[in-house]
């Protein structure tokens, strides 16, 4: 298993120490903690907050939520893996997520998925080994009087069609600085 702590010093690495700092931390203690009757209960804001900050959660930030929350390191993952909110693994710099619920497909969703893998050369899931996309489908986004619809990053794209997808993503930034780390979210769309 020497590749897994090698990969996580190496995470740890480039996000310049621990996951779970000391700003964190008094984040988590000032916010989160009063809250709630036990630590434990503040689990699920500790994984968002990372996540927040990340783009993902690693595993060694579980560990450290686990510590920090005086919990086992397994109840961090299960807690963690049983929601699908929560990124276990680094996702682009753009994240595209195409609604796939009724109304969208009957709308030609599947249309805007298909152009989206070939156009960027990746599968649901998957993330261009540049680190700028991000692509996945997702249940009902609630816009279905405008359908098809898409989230690129936190913005609701609707009425879309190939074409408009199209140009969305081709005006996207491309400026390195804006797309260099992928473990990092770009709350505002650039
Ligand atoms: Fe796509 Fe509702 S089905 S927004």
């Amino acid at each position: 298993m020497a590749w897994i702590a090698e990969d996580r010093r190496r995470r740890v690495a480039e996000a310049g120490g621990p996951y779970l700092t000391d700003e964190l931390k008094k984040h988590l203690t000032e916010t989160y903690i009063p809250r709630y009757p036990t630590k434990r209960a503040v689990l699920l804001p500790a994984l968002h907050e990372v996540q927040h900050v990340y783009g993902w959660i690693p595993v060694q930030a579980m560990e450290e939520i686990a510590q920090f929350l005086e919990l086992a390191p397994a109840e961090v993952i299960d807690t963690a893996t049983f929601y699908e909110e929560y990124w276990l693994r680094p996702k682009g710099a753009y994240l595209i997520q195409v609604c796939r619920s009724l109304t969208c497909e009957i709308c030609d969703s599947k249309k805007l998925t298909s152009h989206c893998k070939r156009k960027l050369g990746i599968d649901l899931g998957e993330t261009t080994a540049d680190g700028r996309f991000t692509l996945v489908e997702l249940e009902c986004l609630g816009a279905c009087g405008t359908a098809p619809v898409a989230l690129v990053n936190d913005v609701l794209h609707e009425e879309l069609t190939v074409e408009k997808l199209e140009k969305i993503i081709n005006d996207l930034p491309t400026d390195p600085q804006h797309y260099k780390d992928p473990q990092v979210t770009w709350d505002d769309g650039h």
